[in-house]
């Protein structure tokens, strides 16, 4: 069920539809914290905190935790998938296209030395080694939902910065319209590159626009480590409001173009995978409905699936983007 701000014609989801405080902190923590007089922060830091918690089962990665963000929309209330799930049904098909494939091929992925190439139509490409792009700007941590475009969804903590802040510091020219992400096509390292399943590398765009909206992130780690290599290790981008394929795991190059990129979903199937790709339940995929997802982690039984929202839930954050287009047909 939807609700329609007349205000400003955005759609929200119900409040009764958002997990309520006492089911994902337990009642009697809530009623603790609103005692110590400090609800508001208490509901504001609880999702980081549980990202913490979660970060001790994580073993071994480096930490790289990121202030809480203040970008509208960027911490998502929903409870956090566990980091298990996050961490071993992914999809990375140079890792192989089994949900288990990249958990258990990706540590043949070499993360360092790692370099960023930016160029295209920039007044100051330049190739950043990992570890400048990382220092660029202070890391976030957002509550992301993803949405894939298989019917089901996470919620994951990611840590990173607004890929707009890397946009800014590199001057786009007045004719860049699209920024094109190229990932990592290694075949003595990556099992599966040279498999037919897609043509290599696998690319990504986005409008330039979209990709200076403050929720695209550049994505650097999650759940207060840096990212697993199957989650896309060093470097990858995550955008909420499209299906979870337009996030490119392993950046190696972006690219300021003039011209809508091609993308490897797109040259594989044209008609089921468009250049936008945002999440949309209003359209369906041409083999299956687009209207409701299974989250991750909530697979019992009697497990309802969820409405999927326009936008994936960001809509009042992205709506404006695309406001007069025809989203049947820019699908
Ligand atoms: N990036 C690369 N390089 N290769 C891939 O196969 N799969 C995409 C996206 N990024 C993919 C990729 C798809 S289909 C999804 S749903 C998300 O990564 C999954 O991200 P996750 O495994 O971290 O949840």
């Amino acid at each position: 069920m939807l609700i329609k701000n007349s205000s400003n014609g955005f759609v929200h989801p119900l409040a009764s539809e958002i997990t309520p405080a006492s089911v994902y902190l337990g009642r009697r923590e809530l009623m603790r914290r609103m005692a110590g007089g400090a609800a508001g922060v208490a509901l504001a830091s609880w999702a980081g905190r549980s990202a913490m918690a979660q970060t001790a089962a994580t073993g071994k990665l480096a930490p790289l935790v990121g202030a809480r963000s203040a970008v509208a929309g960027a911490v998502s209330m929903d409870k956090v998938t566990d980091y298990k799930d996050a961490s071993t049904y992914n999809n990375f098909y140079e890792f192989g296209t089994d949900k288990a494939d990249p958990a258990k091929n990706a540590h043949t992925l070499v993360t360092s030395p790692w370099t960023v190439a930016v160029e295209g139509l920039v007044k100051q490409p330049r190739n950043y080694a990992i570890e400048d792009l990382l220092k660029l700007s202070p890391q976030e941590e957002r509550i992301y939902r993803m949405r894939c475009v298989e019917g089901w969804s996470m919620v994951i903590p990611w840590v990173g910065y607004s890929l707009a802040n890397l946009i800014k510091k590199v001057e786009p020219l007045g004719s860049a319209k699209y920024v094109e992400f190229v990932t990592q096509a290694d075949p003595k390292t990556m099992p599966f590159v040279g498999s037919r399943v897609l043509e290599w590398p696998y690319v990504e765009g986005l409008r330039l626009d979209e990709a200076m909206n403050p929720l695209a992130l550049l994505t650097f780690g999650m759940y207060g480590q840096v990212l697993p290599n199957q989650n896309g290790a060093p470097v990858r981008l995550v955008v909420p409001w499209k299906y979870g394929f337009k996030s490119g795991k392993s950046i190696v190059k972006i690219r300021f173009t003039d011209k809508e990129p091609q993308t490897a979903w797109n040259k594989a199937a044209p008609s089921e995978y468009g250049f936008y790709s945002n999440v949309n339940p209003g359209v369906d995929h041409p083999r299956w409905s687009q209207a409701s997802e299974r989250r991750i982690g909530e697979d019992g039984l009697f497990a309802k699936k969820r409405k999927t929202l326009l936008f994936n839930g960001y809509e009042a954050q992205v709506g404006q983007l695309y406001a007069g287009m025809d989203l049947k047909k820019f699908f």
